[in-house]
């Protein structure tokens, strides 16, 4: 079994994972280690935009944008992150500039900058062009951007590595365990500090925007490890998925001014959101669009609806709105290309000329691994850090995006907080020595999957992955009641039974063995997906994308708090719920106070 030591160990090569190598590798010796070509990295899905208030085309401040992420949040964001990020998102959409990232320009040769949902001037007023975008290509322009900087850093990367299990030593976190994909050897990575930027975990949902690799490894393996999950209730559904695919359209759509319509041609967010209508957060969009259909105005009767974006049917809102503004077919051409390429190919349909069928599709976790604004994991209510182990991206929860996230601030999360906690990482990786690794750190996770590679029972991994994705679906998603979220846990913790005792994989080679990662991502599906409904089924209220038919209410007084889960001895889930929520500034401005939330 090979060694390798390396001061920084990052894993994951997106777009969290690269800002930080860059950061770290300016004075460490660092690592990334991916389980795919670091360019491949569901980053490069991101469509429609990075959120900064740089106000190119109309006034903006960094402040509304924190309004904006604390209300989008339904209250339980901490302040002191939303703050944080709004703050330096601006540097930050700069530095990504400096660096090569080709933005699409305003005429007088600024950053390029559109409208997206719950993004407002003036604390709530009107919306704002706040997106920062390259067509609606944002997220790949800046994995290509980062991997090309990194590369110039001489990070070394190792690619179709696939980590496994964490080190830990006393008190410490000294290195991760990999698989080679190619030839099927572990290796030991010995470093003085290890970065999960791991992404998300949308595969535990049946019709979801993310790719296939978004198996939520980086959860899993630190909540093996005595690591809880931070509200892990909280996922977010995107309004507008292809239907039935799940494929995002980006809400850069509605940015531009397209509408969703329902089975009697009407403009039906005119009702939900009557200020701001289709450009509300996405939590109160996905609801509407799910009560549309179950009033049976889905499209012919169907589960799902239109999203329209022909300059025939925008023209006529914005004429109607009193905007000067009129679109062409060339300017959709030209704002979103790849949106009309995936519904050309995939559908057979031309956004140009006819509305898009669309459904909510499971997008976005907002909880995950608990850091501080420096990227570092804590552990408790009280924040304690665990010394070595840092978090950033999706996979990580520095709390800034409570129950609910807004457009946009998913890449300037990865760009902000990866920057911080690459350079803190760097600072500790300086000061600290390499702690000894323990005694053959790679025992368990050895003997793990060499059971996964033998095992010889009747269920394949496919079998009891569509049955999870089915129930989490039906139960753990836009509505949600105790019956239902308990049917899901018992569910889940059935198929969990299964998964130990009675799986079956065919392939028993070691080269390229992917009958046996998939088998091993299910396993970290599995457990997310346990911390998801049973973390859900105790939240007694409904706030943000947590939205119970039987708390059909926010209760403030009750569960202004954040969840955090930990790992029981008996392989299931315990809750505390201690965690106070940051509430820096509405201690000292009225705005940030909770109220109700009307868009
Ligand atoms: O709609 C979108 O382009 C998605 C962006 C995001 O999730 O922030």
């Amino acid at each position: 079994m090979q060694t390798h030591q390396y001061e920084a160990i990052i894993v994951g090569g997106g777009g969290a994972g690269l800002m930080a190598a860059l950061y770290a590798s300016r004075s460490v010796k660092t690592a990334v280690i991916s389980k795919l070509y670091p360019t491949r990295s569901h980053t490069g899905a991101a469509q429609g935009g990075i959120g900064a208030a740089l106000g190119n085309l109309e006034e903006d401040r960094p402040e509304w944008h924190a309004f904006d992420t604390v209300k989008g949040g339904d209250y339980l964001s901490d302040q002191d992150a939303a703050l944080t990020l709004a703050e330096e998102a601006v540097s930050a959409v700069i530095e990504l500039e400096h660096l090569g990232l080709p933005f699409d320009r305003t005429p007088d040769g600024r950053i390029s900058q559109r409208r997206f949902g719950g993004h407002t001037s003036n604390f709530g007023d009107k919306p704002v062009r706040r997106a920062c975008h390259a067509a609606d290509r944002t997220g790949h322009m800046i994995l290509q951007t980062l991997y090309q900087q990194c590369i110039k850093n001489e990070v070394t990367f190792f690619d179709e590595f696939q980590v496994v299990d964490l080190i830990r030593s006393g008190d410490a976190v000294v290195g991760v365990i990999a698989v080679n994909i190619d030839d099927g050897e572990l290796h030991i990575f010995h470093s003085k500090a290890v970065l999960f930027a791991t992404g998300g975990w949308g595969r535990v949902w049946e019709i979801t925007s993310n790719a296939h690799s978004l198996t939520g490894d980086g959860n899993a393996i630190t909540y093996r490890r005595g690591v809880p999950m931070q509200d892990m209730e909280f996922f977010q559904f995107h309004p507008t998925g292809i239907y039935k695919m799940g494929i995002l359209i980006t809400e850069g759509v509605r940015g531009e001014g397209g509408v969703l319509i329902n089975d009697k041609g009407e403009r039906f967010m005119e009702k939900y959101a009557p200020h701001i209508k289709d450009l509300a957060s996405r939590d109160v969009v996905s609801r509407a669009i799910y009560l549309e259909i179950e009033a049976g105005r889905g499209i012919n009767g169907q589960r799902y609806v239109y999203l329209d974006v022909t300059p025939e049917t925008v023209n006529r809102y914005l004429a109607e709105a009193g905007e000067d503004r009129r679109i062409t077919r060339e300017y959709i051409e030209t704002k979103l290309p790849d949106i009309l390429d995936f519904c050309r190919t995939y559908l057979g349909v031309d956004p140009v000329t006819e509305p898009m069928p669309v459904q909510p599709t499971a997008h976005y976790g907002m909880g995950g691994i608990p850091t501080d604004l420096h990227g570092r994991v804590v552990v408790d209510a009280q924040r304690t850090p665990l010394p070595g182990l840092y978090a950033a991206g999706e996979c990580a929860c520095v709390s800034v995006h409570g129950a609910n996230r807004l457009g946009t601030n998913s890449l300037t999360d990865l760009i902000v907080f990866g920057r911080r906690a690459g350079k803190h990482m760097a600072e500790y990786c300086q000061g600290a020595d390499f702690v000894a690794l323990p005694e053959n750190p790679a025992g368990e996770i050895q003997e793990e999957l060499e059971r996964l590679r033998k095992a010889d029972g009747t269920r394949k991994p496919y079998q009891i992955r569509e049955e999870m994705r089915q129930v989490m679906m039906k139960h753990v998603s836009v509505f949600r009641t105790a019956e239902g979220m308990q049917e899901a846990v018992e569910t889940i913790r059935r198929l969990k039974d299964e998964y130990a005792n009675n799986l079956h994989i065919d392939d028993r080679g070691k080269r390229f063995n992917t009958d046996l990662f998939e088998a091993w991502e299910l396993g970290c599906l599995l457990d997310i997906a346990e911390v998801t409904a049973v973390s859900a089924l105790a939240r007694e209220e409904s706030r943000g994308a947590h939205s119970r038919d039987d708390f059909p209410k926010r209760n403030d007084e009750k569960w202004m708090v954040h969840t955090l889960a930990y790992r029981a001895a008996d392989g299931g889930v315990e809750l505390n719920h201690k965690k106070p929520v940051d509430m820096s500034l509405a201690e000292k401005d009225e705005k940030f106070k909770p109220k109700e939330r009307v868009y």
